[in-house]
């Protein structure tokens, strides 16, 4: 099955769904190379391993989002605004129901700051799995009484860093192992 057919009938009509589909075309089709696996089971540590995959966000300007299938799961790629990252660090940690920075790249303990989710220090690139912890649905962006992400089959709002603060998903979205490469890549795994 195509992963984009795939991908749309399973979060329905979403205006901000992109699909990197230009210079990133190697990306998609890396992701569908592991989608019949991960949509059958979960990858195993050596399929992991082997998908990592560089993606291009120059064309992504401040306030936008860039959607990726990787290792089979949509990753949202976000150029925050400054009032996105300001509103997620004016947030008291101790307030927030996960607690956890649920970022891959730093221990376990992290606290969820969100200087602790974003990927730079400025800021302004958030990298997160675009899987809702509750029951894994496609959360909608800049959406939700925070707004962050809405996930709308049960109704969890995210912040603006992507932590869980209100509806029964029990965790902050998930931060995978990412880094900028060079100016204008990120690498995925
Ligand atoms: S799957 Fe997102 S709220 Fe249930």
């Amino acid at each position: 099955m195509h992963p984009v057919s795939h991908a749309e009938e399973h979060q329905g009509t979403r205006r901000d769904f992109i699909y990197y589909a230009t210079a990133g075309a190697g990306a998609v089709a890396t992701g569908a190379a592991v989608w019949p696996l991960v949509n059958q089971m979960n990858p195993s540590a050596d399929v992991k391993a082997l998908a990592s995959i560089r993606v291009d966000v120059s064309g992504v300007e401040p306030g936008t989002q860039l959607t990726v299938l990787w290792q089979g799961k949509p990753v949202f790629i976000r150029a925050r605004t400054q009032s996105e990252i300001d509103a997620a660090r004016a947030v008291d940690v101790a307030t927030l129901p996960d607690q956890n920075a649920e970022n891959e790249n730093l221990g376990g303990e992290a606290p969820a700051t969100d200087e602790n989710r974003a990927l730079t220090e400025d800021g302004v690139w958030l990298v997160q799995m675009g899987v809702c912890t509750h029951l894994g649905c496609v959360p909608l962006g800049e959406s939700g009484d925070f707004g962050g992400w809405f996930c709308p089959c049960h109704g969890s709002h995210y912040d603006t860093a992507g932590r869980i603060r209100k509806g029964p998903a029990p965790r902050n979205l998930p931060v995978p192992v990412a880094e900028f490469v060079d100016a204008t890549t990120i690498k995925l795994g």
